[in-house]
């Protein structure tokens, strides 16, 4: 099979990882990829958001199946464009995408199917939603309805921020259109973790689950970030919530998409509060997670195609997915200053020294015109690695992390240190 990755990422590059080591992938390509992907597959220079261009190259090259990373082209409706070319396509139409590109929509979905989430109003005037915010107990939530690559949740603990932050959407529009309708919900106390599933219409198959670390600093302190770091599998979040969490939240969602009429194929990325009442939804994405996409795929024992595959067929059903025990911890290495400005073009050295059983996904990276590895964006790369315990995990990728270098290099040194045993 020939195989398209969509995406620049440390995820896409972790997809691409996994699908090379299938026996049934002959040609590989990623687009527009970076420096990691380049030693595994093919790069296309092409944008995500260019889907004319994208289709075209699938075309070209043939492809058996193209998968999708971000949840841009998605939102765009790059599945409804490939399938009208009869091009398979791993991810979830347009239409079906609407749970994580309005957070309006998920919500009512969420209420009518009595899937458990925060108690919340939908407000689409910045007067009733101020008057609304006025009396609402603290904290309180602001969240834009569309997407806000990342910026769009407000967790405001002094009505001055939760104003600020409800004006910034609705009277500035500083999201654009995304910030049209909010909604503001009550803050949910607990522990967070990320359960992703694939799902093909009908079948739901969760994946193990994850925690991911948003804010740049050491104890969850500084702005927050695409993701600084993430490990598999939390402690507390044992066999039965999990399947809490698959009875109560995700066949529900599956079941409720395909009786709105948007059958939901893809992966289904539910992010949870579990709290003292149970797991409740904090927000569904579209897509796989970054970064929790690096410390999952590598406890996948299963041939990864096989189950893109069945996803894309409706026969999830027929595919009995393996993992591996051990446990997986990754941590991002970013750019001094990300998330706010940051330099580029650093070369990178000790790419070359890390153990061989440590796994180096590329996220903003390139090689440069001397061949040169450099950096390329804010989130550089993933380093992440198993052991039998998280703790083992823990000590060898902080082991690895150092030998990696490049100026103003930043990584956060508590991931996954609060589950140490
Ligand atoms: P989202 O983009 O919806 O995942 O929100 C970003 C982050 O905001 C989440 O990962 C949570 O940490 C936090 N968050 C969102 N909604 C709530 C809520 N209702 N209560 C507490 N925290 C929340
Ligand atoms: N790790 C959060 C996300 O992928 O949206």
């Amino acid at each position: 099979m020939n195989i398209l990755v969509i995406g620049s990422g440390a995820r896409e590059h972790a997809l691409a990882w996994k699908l090379r080591q299938s026996p049934q992938v002959s040609q590989l390509f990623v687009a527009p990829g970076n420096a990691g992907t380049a030693a595994i597959a093919t790069n296309l220079p092409l944008s995500t958001s260019d889907l004319p261009a994208l289709a075209s190259a699938a075309q070209e090259h043939k492809i058996d199946l193209a998968v999708v990373g971000p949840e841009a082209p998605l939102a765009a409706g790059i599945v409804d464009l490939f399938q009208e070319q009869g091009i398979p396509v791993f991810g979830p139409t347009q239409a079906a995408t609407r749970i994580e590109s309005s957070k309006v929509f998920a919500k009512e979905l969420m209420l009518k199917y009595n899937i458990p989430c925060a108690r919340g109003e939908v407000f689409d005037s910045y007067p009733e939603a101020r008057a609304y915010l006025q009396k609402h107990p603290l904290p309180v939530v602001v969240k834009a309805d569309g997407l806000a690559a990342g910026k769009g949740v407000t967790v405001a603990n002094t009505k001055e921020e939760a104003l600020e932050a409800l004006s910034s959407a609705m009277e500035r529009r500083a999201f654009g259109t995304a910030g049209d309708r909010v909604i503001i919900e009550e803050c949910l106390i607990g522990r967070e973790v990320s359960l992703l599933a694939f799902a093909d219409g009908e079948t739901v198959a969760p994946m193990v689950p994850a925690c991911d670390y948003k804010r740049a600093l050491d104890a969850d302190q500084g702005p927050n970030t695409g993701g600084m770091g993430g490990y598999s599998p939390p402690r507390f979040f044992h066999k039965n919530l999990a399947m809490e969490v698959q009875e109560r939240i995700l066949v529900p969602a599956v079941r409720a998409l395909a009786r709105e009429g948007s059958p939901y194929r893809g992966v289904l990325y539910a992010g949870l509060m579990v709290t003292k009442d149970g797991p409740q939804v904090l927000e569904f994405n579209a897509r796989f997670g970054d970064p929790e996409t690096q410390v999952i795929l590598p406890r996948l024992k299963t041939d990864l195609v096989e189950i893109l595959v069945a996803v894309v067929e409706g026969k999830l059903h027929g595919v009995k997915i393996g993992w591996h025990e051990e446990a997986c911890v990754g941590v991002v290495m970013a750019s001094g200053g990300y998330p706010a400005s940051y330099e580029t073009g650093h070369p990178i050295s000790g790419l070359d020294t890390v153990d061989e059983d440590t796994m180096v996904f590329h996220a903003g990276t390139k090689i440069d015109p001397s061949g040169q590895v450099v950096t390329d964006g804010g989130r550089v790369l993933t380093v992440a690695a198993l052991g039998q315990t998280i703790s083992q995990a823990r000590k060898k990728v902080y082991a690895n992390v150092p030998r990696i270098h490049f100026p103003r290099c930043h990584y956060r040194g508590d991931i996954a240190a609060l589950e140490e045993d």
